[in-house]
């Protein structure tokens, strides 16, 4: 008999090994030993803890899983003819209640083509869960119904306090057409997934000031501008009109690596290609001079070694802040190779998160 897993993680199909070491030495980091196993599949991880040391994912940790969640379930071979008679069957002996059911798949392609699947069977579920009475809208958790293949499904049971609150861990974001490029999406998502809705308000206030770093042609310093934020647009390059019309936005053609604001600013972010230890040098350079409050940035990951590089940059910033850094990093939908990251330094009133 196979064993279910503690944990299920979704991850950009192509970095599941990224999202396995991350998940092995979050575990060892609560003190769990053995530290577990964990088991990778196109677009998802698995994690089993020994039966004592079992722990309680929290998707903010993770740089690589999109979504974490506690498996209550997982049942194999399901009849093509009726897969919803054994998944009730499963629900009715854990008796527990859902406020919703969603039903997912790995981002891979044999995972896109069972969106249609998914859909239908989402609609089947949630009648199934109404006529056995397990669904409250009022009920702590939400049911996820992860199909890696049709007749193979994993069941979790979701805490919307500690999981992604999107299907499938991914925000779906509109372009927005008057954006200069499709660049704008990952700063857009950055905020969404990065910040919470307290921290959106308080941290991004109209008349606050912000240097883009790399910002041409200008799809992040057309969602700070969006924001009534006053941006320094520092590229070679050139930016879209229409943002230098708009009276909030300065271009200066210089080095973003030579860069110096004249007075500190609330925000820096940056977007330039470049190797991520000199990224993360810069970043480090400008909290540690207090050139800046809050930072947004991305770490271009190289081939090999993508997990090591990214906690070596990140331990970077961290050991050039005195009293510590707020670092929160995640490889977003709309990154590649890359993982984008918030900064800010800790203070004494705004305990770190990470
Ligand atoms: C990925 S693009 C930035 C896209 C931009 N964030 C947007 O949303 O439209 C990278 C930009 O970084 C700029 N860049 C690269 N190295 C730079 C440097 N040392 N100083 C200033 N800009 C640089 C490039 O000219 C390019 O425009």
């Amino acid at each position: 008999m196979r064993t279910i897993p503690d944990l299920l993680l979704y991850c950009r199909p192509g970095f599941e090994h990224e999202c396995a070491q991350e998940v092995v030495a979050i575990a060892g980091a609560y003190g769990t030993a053995p530290q577990g196993t964990a088991h990778v599949a196109a677009g998802y991880v698995t994690f089993s803890s020994p039966p004592q040391a079992r722990i309680n994912g929290d998707w903010r940790r993770h740089i690589f899983a999109r979504q974490c969640l506690p498996v209550f379930a997982m049942l194999d071979d399901l009849p093509r003819a009726d897969r919803l008679t054994p998944i009730m069957q499963a629900l009715n002996a854990r008796g527990e209640c859902f406020s919703d059911a969603w039903v997912e798949a790995p981002e891979t392609d044999e995972g896109k083509a069972l969106a249609p699947f998914c859909k239908s069977f989402g609609n089947a579920l949630i009648g199934g869960l109404k006529k056995a009475r397990l669904l409250d809208p009022n009920a702590p958790h939400r049911l996820h119904a992860f199909f890696p293949r049709s007749d193979h499904v994993y069941l979790a049971s979701a805490d919307p306090a500690c999981t992604a609150p999107w299907p499938q861990g991914i925000p779906r974001l509109k372009f927005p057409r008057e954006a200069p490029s499709r660049s704008t999406l990952k700063l857009e998502e950055a905020l969404l997934v990065l910040l919470d809705e307290r921290e959106r308000e308080r941290w991004l206030k109209p008349g606050m000031s912000a240097v883009d770093l790399g910002a041409a042609p200008g799809g992040w310093t057309w969602q700070l501008v969006r924001r009534s934020l006053r941006v320094t647009a520092v590229d070679n390059g050139p930016m879209a009109s229409g943002l230098l019309q708009s009276g909030l936005v300065t271009h200066r053609r210089e080095d973003g690596f030579r860069f110096r604001p004249a007075r500190a600013v609330d925000w820096m972010v940056c977007d330039m290609v470049e190797q991520p230890r000199r990224i993360a040098e810069l970043v480090a350079r400008w909290l540690g001079a207090g050139w800046c409050r809050y930072a947004i940035f991305n770490l271009k990951l190289p081939m090999k070694k993508r997990f090591e590089e990214s906690q070596r940059c990140l331990k970077m910033i961290t050991e050039a802040a005195p009293a510590g850094a707020d670092l929160r990093a995640r490889q977003l939908y709309h990154d590649r190779e890359e993982i984008t990251v918030f900064a800010r330094l800790a203070t004494r009133k705004e305990p770190a998160r990470r």
